[in-house]
C-alpha cells in the first residue's frame, strides 16, 4: 500500500505528518510512500532528504491524493481534499470528530475509512502514539518562552552589583501535559512556580518538578475520569476555585492556563476583575483559547493588551515549533500506523483497544459509538 503526505494546507499550519525517519520505517515495514512537493518546508525538511529516505516526491496534492491509499495528516481535511481522496482509502490525521460533525459526514459519504488520532486511549500501551500528549508537551514549553519574551522582566533571581532582583512568579493553571511541561520550563528558567489543578492527584508531580501546588478545599470529591480526564466542576466548587484562584493571580508575573474538560467549552478561571488587579505588565497566556479560553478577556486567536497586561490566546502553538512538533507527532502516527499493518497492508483488528478507540468510520459506515452519539445530537439541533 502507499503512504501518502501532503502539504498541510491549513492556514498558520506548519507541521507536517512524516520525516525522513518515519519514511524509512514505513518502507521497512513494506509500503512506499509518496510525498507532496515541499510538505516539510516549515518544519525545515527538503524533499531530497524525503527522496533520500526513499520517498518518491509527488508536485500537486491531486497527484499525491490520487495515488495515495493510506493519507497521513496533520489537521482534519479540508472539503477539496476530501474530494481529492481515492475512492477506498484511508485517512489518519486530528479529526475531534464529536465535534467536528461535518466532516465526518462529508468523509462518510465518500465513503472513506478514517481514524481520529485525537482519540488514541491513554493506557500504557498507546503512549508511542499519543499525539495530543506530544503536542501538549511541546505547547507547555513554548508557552512559557512566549510569556517570558512578552514579560519585560528577569525570570530567575539575579543578584548582582546593581542590587538583588527577585525572581518572576509564574503561576500555572491546569497540570495535565501542558501544564507540568510548563512548570518544568519555568523552573528551569529561575521562576518561582506554583500551580493547580482539580485533579488533586498531579499534587506529587507538581512538588516534583519543583513547584507549590497550591491546595484548593473542592467540594466535589470526584474530579476525574476513568481516562484520567477532569470533570466539570459544580457551580459551587467552581466559585471557590475561582476566588483562591483571584488571590495568586494578583500576585503572579506570568500565568498559564491549560484547563480543559474534554468535549466542553473550556472553564472560565480569570474573570475580568481578576485581570483588573493584576500587575501592570504581566503575561497570561491562554492555551485553552481553541475551546474558548481560561480568561474572559482573551481573545482567541490573538495577542491583545487588556487593562495593562498582556494576554496570548494563539491557536495552535505547537506548530510554532514545527521541526519539533512534527518529529514528535510522525513517531506518534507511524506507530499507529504499525500498529494496525502487517507486511505494507492494513490489517485492522476490531477487538484491538486501540482500533475501537480511533476507527471512526469504516468504509464510510459510522463505527465509533460516541461518534454515533455526537452525530445524532448534532442532527436534533
Ligand atoms: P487536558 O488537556 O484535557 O486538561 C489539562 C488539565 O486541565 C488537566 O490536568 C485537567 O485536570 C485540568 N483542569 C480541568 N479543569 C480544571 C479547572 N477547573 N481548574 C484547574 N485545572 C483544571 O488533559 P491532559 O493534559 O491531556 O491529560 C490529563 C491527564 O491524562 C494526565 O495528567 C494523565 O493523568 C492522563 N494521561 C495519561 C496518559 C497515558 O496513560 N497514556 C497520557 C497522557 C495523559
Amino acid at each position: 500500500m502507499k503512504v501518502g503526505i501532503p502539504k498541510e494546507t491549513q492556514e498558520h499550519e506548519r507541521r507536517v505528518a512524516a520525516t525522513p525517519e518515519t519514511v524509512k520505517k514505513f518502507i521497512g515495514a513494506g509500503f512506499s510512500v509518496a510525498v507532496q512537493s515541499s510538505a516539510g518546508e516549515y518544519a525545515h525538511i527538503s524533499d531530497a532528504e524525503f527522496q533520500t529516505s526513499g520517498a518518491e516526491i509527488v508536485t500537486s496534492a491531486q497527484a499525491l491524493f490520487g495515488v495515495s491509499d493510506i493519507i497521513l495528516k496533520v489537521q482534519r481535511p479540508s472539503n477539496l481534499e476530501i474530494a481529492l481522496m481515492k475512492e477506498g482509502a484511508t485517512l489518519i490525521s486530528f479529526l475531534y470528530p464529536l465535534v467536528q460533525t461535518d466532516t465526518v459526514l462529508k468523509l462518510s459519504n465518500r465513503k472513506l475509512t478514517a481514524f481520529a488520532i485525537d482519540l488514541i486511549p491513554r493506557i500504557a500501551r498507546a503512549q508511542k502514539m499519543d499525539a495530543l500528549s506530544s503536542q501538549s508537551n511541546v505547547a507547555g514549553y513554548k508557552a512559557v518562552l512566549m510569556a517570558a519574551d512578552a514579560l519585560g522582566k528577569f525570570m530567575p533571581l539575579l543578584m548582582t552589583a546593581a542590587g538583588t532582583i527577585s525572581p518572576a512568579k509564574v503561576l500555572v493553571i491546569g497540570a495535565g501535559v501542558a501544564g507540568l511541561q510548563a512548570i518544568a520550563t519555568a523552573r528551569r528558567l529561575g521562576a518561582v512556580v506554583e500551580a493547580f489543578d482539580t485533579r488533586p492527584v498531579v499534587k506529587e508531580q507538581v512538588e516534583s518538578l519543583g513547584a507549590r501546588f497550591i491546595e484548593i478545599p473542592l467540594a466535589d470529591k470526584n474530579t476525574e475520569d476513568p481516562s484520567g480526564y477532569a470533570k466539570e466542576l459544580s457551580k459551587e466548587s467552581h466559585e471557590v476555585e475561582l476566588r483562591v484562584i483571584g488571590e495568586h493571580v494578583k500576585v503572579s508575573d506570568i500565568v498559564i492556563t491549560t484547563a480543559l474538560i474534554p468535549g466542553k467549552r473550556a472553564p472560565l478561571l480569570i474573570t475580568e476583575e481578576m485581570v483588573q488587579h493584576m500587575k501592570k505588565g504581566s503575561v497570561i497566556v491562554d492555551l485553552a483559547a481553541e475551546a474558548g479560553g481560561n480568561c474572559a478577556l482573551t481573545k482567541p486567536g490573538e495577542e491583545v493588551i487588556q487593562l495593562g497586561v498582556k494576554i496570548i490566546g494563539r491557536f495552535n502553538v505547537p506548530s510554532l515549533l514545527a521541526g519539533e512538533s512534527s518529529r514528535l507527532y510522525a513517531r506518534n502516527i507511524m506507530h499507529l500506523v504499525l500498529e494496525i499493518s502487517k507486511g505494507g497492508k492494513l490489517e485492522l483488528k476490531r477487538e484491538d483497544e486501540v482500533v475501537q478507540g480511533t476507527l471512526i468510520l469504516s468504509n464510510g459506515e459510522i463505527v465509533h459509538p460516541q461518534v454515533k452519539g455526537a452525530l445524532g445530537k448534532a442532527e436534533v439541533k
